[in-house]
């Protein structure tokens, strides 16, 4: 007798599924992440996937007539599949079908079938696990591909020759490489071959769900294992050429720069010990893509990339735009940290004044924090001795910005004098001259002229006010 997994069906949504599959007299199945999750003991996933024998639709509205509050039920004629938002749950029914696909296109030809056709067609064999949801072996696991032997060796497998279930769907190429990231499993040899033969074929694919991936992949604990597998198969090359770019190390005259790709994908790992942060991941991910297209070579000084920080940040518009990731905040978020990205190692390395220190809380604002995680995690030398050097210099900038912030309060700097008031006092409309002085009261505080209050900025107003030919209103 087979052992029953009804354990994983406790939630009483599944006995209402059943019911309802009962009275349409059809049988139907949890299959897909949830069943491979429960195996791996990842938790109770909230998405519950169930393929009928039969209409997926019609089980989907029979089910929904019989929950509280009869929720609404999300139909995609199409496709063949209807979907219901349960409290935290989502549940989506599928009518078991095969698959055929068209070359040019994700978009299948759907024709129904029987529970192992609608196994076959599906990505990896630990996706492919089903439990049965019939009354009399409520909780069977059917397993026709050994899904349960490859969660056990953590191998990621197709069911059918890799070739057919890449070109079938070629986002499962992207998919396998997320799962052997999230999961910590290996991409069984003949499989990764068949990613690199198709590599190509991700250009049909959406770029929002490609960079949906991405996403999982970035907030893996290691991101650096999907990242390395992307490039080994050739598809960094296509998504990210701005990575690829800065693969290889050159020499001239004996003198080598570090390979930057290595390099980044370390700094990613080291960020991901420290931020779940996923945007302050993208940082780490681009923070020296500005490096290929700078990279020079000087007979005296050897490599340099002048100016790499201000290229990428302009090359990080660019890349969002491509990959049609939003251009919003986040995306100047980004742009500012790979900005700014060596500017807490120039004043690590140079004697630190409070004006220097100043203007870098000034400048990063409240990403501040942010800006220094990702110069702790860029440093990735394997030499002791330098390695706590450079740690011990940003933990004294550290503490140099909390005690600079702590007396000046330059992080979310507002004037303390307003436009308002220096209007008033010279009477003036609204001119250049206001915003000169504005300004001059922004430098003097950040030179630590003044200090950042009001009393000393309003004298400083006066008399720079004086300087540039301007009379008071009033004594
Ligand atoms: N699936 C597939 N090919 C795809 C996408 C999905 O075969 N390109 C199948 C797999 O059986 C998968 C199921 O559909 O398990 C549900 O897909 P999805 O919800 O996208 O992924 P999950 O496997 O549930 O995993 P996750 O929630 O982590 O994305």
């Amino acid at each position: 007798m087979q052992q029953s997994h009804s354990k994983a069906l406790s939630n009483p949504i599944f006995s209402i599924i059943t019911e309802s599959a009962n009275e349409l007299s059809i049988d139907c199945y949890v299959i897909g992440g949830f069943v491979r999750d429960y195996f791996l003991k990842r938790g109770t996933p909230k998405d519950i996937d169930v393929v009928a024998i039969g209409s997926g639709i019609e089980l989907a509205q029979k089910v929904a007539s019989r929950l509280d509050g009869k929720p609404q039920v999300s139909i995609f004629k199409n496709f063949g599949t209807a979907m219901i938002k349960y409290g935290d749950i989502e549940l989506e029914f599928v009518g078991a079908r095969k698959e055929s696909y068209n070359r040019d296109s994700r978009k299948p030809l759907v024709e129904d079938g029987t529970l192992q056709d609608d196994q076959k067609r599906r990505d990896f064999t630990i996706n492919a696990l089903a439990l049965s949801l019939q009354e009399d072996d409520f909780g069977r696991l059917l397993d026709p591909f050994d899904g349960i032997a490859d969660l056990n060796k953590k191998i990621l497998r197709t069911p059918l020759e890799p070739a057919t279930t890449y070109s079938d769907d070629p986002l499962r190429m992207m998919r396998a490489i997320r799962f052997a990231t999230q999961l910590d499993f290996t991409i069984q040899l003949k499989s990764l071959q068949a990613i690199i033969e198709n590599k190509d074929r991700i250009k049909i694919i959406s770029r929002e769900r490609i960079v949906d991936e991405l996403h999982k992949i970035m907030a893996s604990r290691t991101p650096s294992k999907g990242f390395a597998l992307l490039n080994k198969t050739g598809l960094l090359e296509i998504i990210l050429p701005e990575l690829t770019a800065l693969k290889g190390i050159e020499e001239i005259e004996g003198q080598k720069h570090k390979d930057n790709f290595w390099h980044t994908l370390e700094v990613v790992d080291n960020i991901s010990e420290n931020t779940d942060n996923i945007w302050l991941r993208w940082a780490a991910l681009l923070h020296d893509i500005g490096k290929a297209p700078t990279k020079k070579f000087h007979k005296k000084i050897g490599w340099t990339f002048h100016g790499h920080e201000f290229v990428g940040s302009k090359m990080v518009y660019k890349l969002f735009k491509r990959l049609r990731m939003p251009l919003n905040d986040k995306m100047k978020y980004v742009q500012k940290l790979v900005l700014m990205s060596s500017r807490p190692q120039i004043l690590s390395e140079d004697f630190v004044t409070d004006s220097a220190v100043r203007r870098l809380i000034f400048d990063a604002g409240e990403h501040v924090d942010d800006l220094m995680t990702l110069c702790e995690a860029d440093i990735t030398t394997k030499n002791p001795k330098k390695q706590k050097k450079y740690k011990n210099n940003f933990k004294l900038v550290r503490l140099k910005i909390e005690e600079v912030e702590e007396r000046d309060h330059v992080r979310n700097f507002q004037p303390p004098v307003s436009g308002e008031e220096i209007m008033q006092t010279f009477d003036l409309k609204p001119s250049r001259e206001i915003g000169i002085i504005k300004d001059a009261i922004k430098e003097a505080i950040l030179e630590g002229e003044i200090p950042n209050e009001y009393n000393a900025a309003k004298e400083f107003m006066l008399k720079k006010g004086k300087e540039i030919g301007l009379h008071t209103t009033t004594k």
